[in-house]
């Protein structure tokens, strides 16, 4: 594969992102992701700043080449985060869930690159004029939190390559070398790929959970809890609870009541996929093994370059 856009930016050989998530992507995964050749995430939403210092510090003893953490800027402690990302001399930050203006010229006074991930073309535009280096764009059928405009994929990347400069990073739906040659054909430089690194030996959930995932097919997840921060889940228990709990036209404290605290943490680190609650992409229903992160890579790469040659053959 050529050098373009995102591979030249990062410095890595193949434009494939394993994104950042909360409870499954820690230093093992970040560093597996890279040491193939993609760019590894940690996911920093799911961890004490000490926590998060232990996760860069083995990642990088664990890969010579890039890697990134993704900081969630919805939760707490966020100055601390920033301080040890910079502290410990990470060079690629993904930030998500909340103002990029905030963070962006500071991590880039400090020579980081930054990357922002939005889900409509207001909020990439956005990112742009706050001086990231790049944007994610998030389809609602991504894992995780989402959008509340529901803008799938296919149609946010061509309407976000319209309108920015600076290079795009598609998400949400992709875990194969098709979905990534489709992603690039319609605009995008890079893909970052979610759900498929889920089901992975080195991703930290519990093993109920990527067991799960395996098992999911099509029509399993959906976009909910839209009044407080929009996710997908997967249709477990909880999940049934929350949709009786809106028959009732709850309010946004009931909602809150019944979520409670640390559900995703129960769910996809503690295995309870009863209670807890479990965040996965529409995707999931492709997702029918797990693999070591390398053989995933390995794998879309491969089929990446087959079916190019494919298409152009025709
Ligand atoms: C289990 C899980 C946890 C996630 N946690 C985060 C997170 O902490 N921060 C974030 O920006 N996105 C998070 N996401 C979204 C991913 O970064 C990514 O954009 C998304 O998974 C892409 O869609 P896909 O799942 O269809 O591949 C999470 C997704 C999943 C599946």
């Amino acid at each position: 594969m050529q050098t373009n856009k995102i591979t030249s930016l990062f410095n890595i050989k193949y434009p494939l992102i394993q994104a950042g998530m909360i409870w499954a992507s820690g230093w093992k995964l970040a560093s597996a992701v890279s040491n193939a050749g993609g760019l590894g995430i940690i996911g920093a939403g799911s961890m004490y700043p000490e926590v998060l210092r232990e996760h860069i510090v083995k990642c990088k003893k664990a890969t010579s080449f890039p890697f990134a953490v993704n900081v969630p800027m919805l939760y707490p402690n966020l100055e601390e985060i920033m301080e040890i990302i910079i502290e410990e001399g990470v060079e690629i930050v993904f930030t998500s869930a909340g103002n990029p203006k905030t963070y962006t010229s500071i991590l880039k006074e400090k020579g980081i690159k930054v990357v922002h991930v939005v889900s409509s073309v207001k909020f990439a535009l956005k990112a742009e004029a706050a001086g990231v280096d790049a944007v994610v764009t998030e389809g609602f059928e991504a894992g995780g939190h989402n959008g509340r405009e529901e803008t799938t994929t296919f149609t946010l990347i061509p309407m976000v390559k319209e309108k920015l400069q600076i290079p795009l990073i598609a998400a949400g739906g992709i875990a194969t070398g098709r979905g990534m040659l489709a992603a690039m054909i319609l605009g995008a430089d890079a893909v970052q790929i979610g759900s498929r690194f889920v089901a992975s030996p080195e991703a930290s959930s519990h093993q109920n959970f990527k067991d799960l995932v395996v098992k999911a097919q099509e029509g399993e997840t959906q976009l909910t809890l839209k009044e407080l921060a929009p996710v997908r889940l997967l249709k477990n228990k909880f999940f049934n609870d929350v949709m009786e709990l809106y028959t009732t036209q709850p309010t946004k404290e009931d909602l809150i009541g019944l979520l409670g605290r640390a559900r995703a943490k129960k769910g996809m680190f503690e295995g309870d996929l009863e209670e807890g609650e479990l965040e996965i992409g529409q995707i999931s229903g492709l997702i029918n093994e797990i693999k070591p992160a390398a053989e995933i890579v390995k794998e879309i790469i491969t089929e990446f370059q087959e079916v190019q040659k494919e298409i152009i053959s025709f």
